[in-house]
């Protein structure tokens, strides 16, 4: 072999050697990681199918895996930053995989939420550090967990600074397992300054805290005389400290073509027309649902509702008075789905 020729092969070899030691992502994990997981909730900011919204596009970009993972642990701007713990390296590198697979855009899309015209200081910046992308401005979940603990600006601080650390404590306060993995990731204080979550503070709560209501449907169960839905209502604030709520009313809406057999427990009060719905709706009337309250009320209606028009329903409350005081009663898991 000529000197010449020693070169080159050493030189393939290395060259090959520095490819083989770059890890490889697998793009079908990434695929489903990016399209079907919950925690990776990175799509609310760059989009279903890396087309870009409030950060840059993904898809197509080619980015090498040590810009990649640098722009997710340490951004570069207002992004979140997320740990290992929320998502691996090893994940980043099969998100890397994906994005490689997809076409690139010729034009970014643009942000999800933009600043509503007229917003108040507090939106604004809640909106352009990208809380809406996933938050909505109502912040209703938000707000509820807000209302759960009876939360302080420190809490809050916690939270957006120091995310991955200050809910885990929280869920537990809540009585909840700490979530696997948290999706929200960690605000910079140099990006988004004290001041501007004062401003969004302000903005939260001006729209309210809410007590945390929620219902559950189960699917309906057939009996001797129809079939009996069963609907779970709680409050999960924490004992003593949790907003209650007061003068409630759970509606249900019955599924057109079914009547109403039977109705079980506390207030209910028959049926009524829903003129905004344009249905008939069974209605229950409770006073005060503290915290910890808890409460199952059945409807047995003469047939089971269908696919598309199957039993569904609001909780409404009077006090306390906020923005958005409702929520909609969650329908029956599908089945086979892990209960709830
Ligand atoms: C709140 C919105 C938001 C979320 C959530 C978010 N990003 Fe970003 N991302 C941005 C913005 C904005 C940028 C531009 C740089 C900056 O501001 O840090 C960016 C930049 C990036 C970049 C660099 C792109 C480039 O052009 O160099 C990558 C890679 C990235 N994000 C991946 C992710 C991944 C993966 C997740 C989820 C784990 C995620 N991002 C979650 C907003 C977001
Ligand atoms: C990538 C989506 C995303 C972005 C962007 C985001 N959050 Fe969150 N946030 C979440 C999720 C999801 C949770 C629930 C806990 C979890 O899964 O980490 C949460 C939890 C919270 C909580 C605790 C109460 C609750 O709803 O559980 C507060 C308060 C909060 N976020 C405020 C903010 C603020 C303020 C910003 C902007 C500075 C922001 N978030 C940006 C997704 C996001």
């Amino acid at each position: 072999m000529t000197m010449r020729c020693l070169i080159v092969v050493l030189l393939l070899f290395a060259i090959s050697q520095r490819v083989a030691s770059q890890p490889v992502g697998d793009s079908e994990n990434g695929k489903i990681l990016w399209l079907e997981t919950e925690h990776v909730e990175c799509r609310d900011c760059h989009g279903d199918n890396g087309e870009g919204g409030f950060g840059p596009d993904l898809a197509g970009r080619d980015l090498t895996r040590a810009q990649f993972i640098h722009a997710v642990r340490k951004p570069w701007g207002i992004m979140p930053a997320f740990a290992e713990s929320q998502i691996s390296d090893a994940e980043l590198t099969d998100l890397i995989a994906y994005f490689d697979t997809l076409p690139g855009v010729d034009e970014p899309a643009p942000w999800r939420r933009e600043v509503p015209a007229g917003a108040s200081r507090g939106l604004a910046a809640a909106t352009t550090t990208g809380c809406t992308q996933c938050h909505h401005p109502l912040f209703n979940n938000g707000r509820a967990v807000m209302g759960a603990t009876n939360a302080t600006f420190e809490w809050f601080i916690g939270i957006v600074y120091a995310h991955t650390a200050a809910y885990p404590p929280t869920r537990a306060s809540l009585g909840e397992p700490p979530f696997e993995r948290l999706a929200m990731g960690s605000f910079s204080p140099s990006r988004v300054p004290e001041s501007m979550l004062r401003d969004m503070w302000t903005y939260i709560t001006d729209l309210g805290f809410r007590p945390r209501l929620r219902g559950q449907l189960s699917a309906g169960v057939p009996s001797s005389d129809g079939v009996v839905y069963t609907l779970t209502v709680d409050n999960s604030g924490i004992e003593g400290i949790g907003l209650t709520a007061e003068d409630v009313t759970v509606t249900l809406v019955v599924p057109s073509g079914a009547s109403v057999v039977a109705a079980s427990g506390a207030g209910y009060q028959g049926i009524s027309r829903d003129a905004e719905g344009n249905a008939d709706v069974a209605v229950w009337k409770v006073p005060r649902m503290a915290a910890q309250y808890h409460e199952t009320f059945t409807l047995t209606l003469s047939q089971a509702g269908t696919a598309e028009n199957d039993l569904r329903g609001r909780i409404r409350w009077a006090v306390p008075e906020v923005t958005t005081a409702f929520v909609n009663i969650a329908p029956p898991a599908p089945p086979g789905a892990p209960a709830h």
